[in-house]
């Protein structure tokens, strides 16, 4: 793509499904590792720049049928290549580690299952226009009801994504390991049913190996 090309940096991505403890982990890593003397750079999508900040709220409120399904793939991957460019790969280039809350897995799994058949779409739109993956993905796993009750647990606006049910999210979950197994390179599993600092630990000693 034409922006700026990675350099020396570490890109790391977390996902799973709502309320697994992602944004819990990314940002006790990102703690961890800064008090290492890392330089990190923490960010999320949707969203990560401002341009892709007004697309998350553009994907994430409002009527559930607001977009068709290829529009919001649209979007996502719109706010992608921002993010990309104003803030991923720059910082990538500057030799930083970068912590992504998210990132083309989770268009992969949410796009790309949950309203039909779909990840040809997502796939090919991802090489397009963004054509880089994470050099590691942590995949917070989790049972799907306890997930469910604790991402319920918060009130806000970005509810679009939010009465998946029960079932949906078990083929979310499904869906990632399948997803880890196709790319075992970078993924790796954690069990995230457990209390938070024994979780952090296995997180933090699972992605040391990417910074060697
Ligand atoms: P996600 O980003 O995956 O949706 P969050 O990190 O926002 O998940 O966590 C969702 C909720 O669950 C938050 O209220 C958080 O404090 C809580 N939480 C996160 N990790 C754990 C854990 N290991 N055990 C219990 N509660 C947790
Ligand atoms: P996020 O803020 O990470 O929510 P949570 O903390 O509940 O996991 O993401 C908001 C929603 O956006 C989430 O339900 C998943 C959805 N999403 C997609 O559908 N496609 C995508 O590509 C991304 C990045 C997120």
């Amino acid at each position: 793509m034409n922006a700026p090309q990675p350099g020396g940096g570490t890109f790391l991505t977390f996902e799973g499904i709502d309320g697994s403890g992602k944004s819990t982990q990314a940002r006790l890593l990102a703690d961890a590792l800064r008090a290492e003397g890392r330089d990190v750079v923490l960010t999320r999508e949707p969203g990560g720049s401002t341009g892709a900040e007004e697309i998350r709220r553009l994907v994430l409120e409002g009527e559930p049928d607001r977009w068709s399904a290829e529009t919001e793939i649209l979007l996502f991957t719109a706010a992608r290549r921002d993010h990309m460019e104003r803030t991923i790969l720059p910082a990538l280039a500057a030799g930083k580690v970068v912590i992504c809350d998210r990132f083309a897995d989770s268009t992969r799994m949410y796009q790309g299952l949950s309203r039909g058949d779909l990840r040809g779409l997502v796939d090919t739109l991802h090489d397009l226009m963004i054509g880089r993956e994470p050099d590691m993905t942590l995949l917070i796993d989790m049972d799907p009801e306890t997930g469910l009750q604790r991402a319920l647990g918060r009130q806000g606006t970005e509810e679009r994504f939010e009465d998946f049910g029960p079932e949906l999210q078990q083929q979310m979950r499904a869906g990632f390991l399948a997803l880890a197994d196709d790319y075992d390179d970078r993924f790796r599993v954690i069990d995230g049913n457990r209390p938070v600092e024994v979780v952090a630990a296995e997180v933090f000693a699972t992605a040391t190996p990417a910074f060697a």
